[in-house]
């Protein structure tokens, strides 16, 4: 079933949920860097946008995590739980931490990827991402990231 999520400000209580989908998710594999105590203090932060999609039954389907500087915002996270993926909850939860970057008047956004994740790397590319290079050892030194950005300047 098609379902359009409802996306807003993830709550205190949300917390723990997130920081398992992190480590379920993206993090597998590697060390465990955003718990429970992490994720609220992105919350309280406040250039940090920590973003939640629900399902119409009330279910946390995915979250992303946006921190906004002067010049561009940096994706920390975004993760959909698997029977939910190609639903286009990510184009959305990515739509919505996007539109406070366009609204600043930002110049990109960048985030970096796992170099195993082609699904992820499509999917960012797809949202108009391109690879800007790649870091070795990134994630905990066991596993390279590719490093993406997007301009938001109107061409
Ligand atoms: C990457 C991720 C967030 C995408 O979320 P999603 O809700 O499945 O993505 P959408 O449905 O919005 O996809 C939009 C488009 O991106 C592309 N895309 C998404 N996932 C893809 C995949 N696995 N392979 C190829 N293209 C993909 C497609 O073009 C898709 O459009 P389509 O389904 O009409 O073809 C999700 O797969 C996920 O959470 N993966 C695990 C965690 C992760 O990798 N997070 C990102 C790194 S932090």
């Amino acid at each position: 079933m098609f379902i359009i999520p409802t996306i807003r400000l993830a709550l205190p209580d949300e917390a723990a949920r997130i920081a398992l989908m992190s480590r379920e998710y993206i993090e597998f594999d590697l060390g465990w860097s955003w718990r429970r105590g992490r994720v609220l203090q992105a919350m309280a932060d406040p250039t940090i946008n920590v973003a939640v999609a629900h399902a119409g039954d009330g279910g946390l389907l995915g979250f992303g995590i946006m921190e906004y500087a002067e010049q561009h915002a940096h994706l920390a996270l975004l993760a959909v739980a698997p029977a939910y993926q190609r639903q286009g909850a990510g184009a959305r939860l990515m739509g919505w931490l996007e539109a406070p970057a366009r609204l600043a008047g930002l110049e990109k956004i960048r985030l970096e990827v796992r170099a195993d994740n082609p699904g992820a790397l499509a999917f960012y590319r797809r949202l108009g991402f391109a690879a800007t290079g790649r870091s070795a050892g990134y994630y905990g030194g066991v596993m390279d990231a590719v490093r993406m950005e997007k301009s938001l300047r109107l061409r």
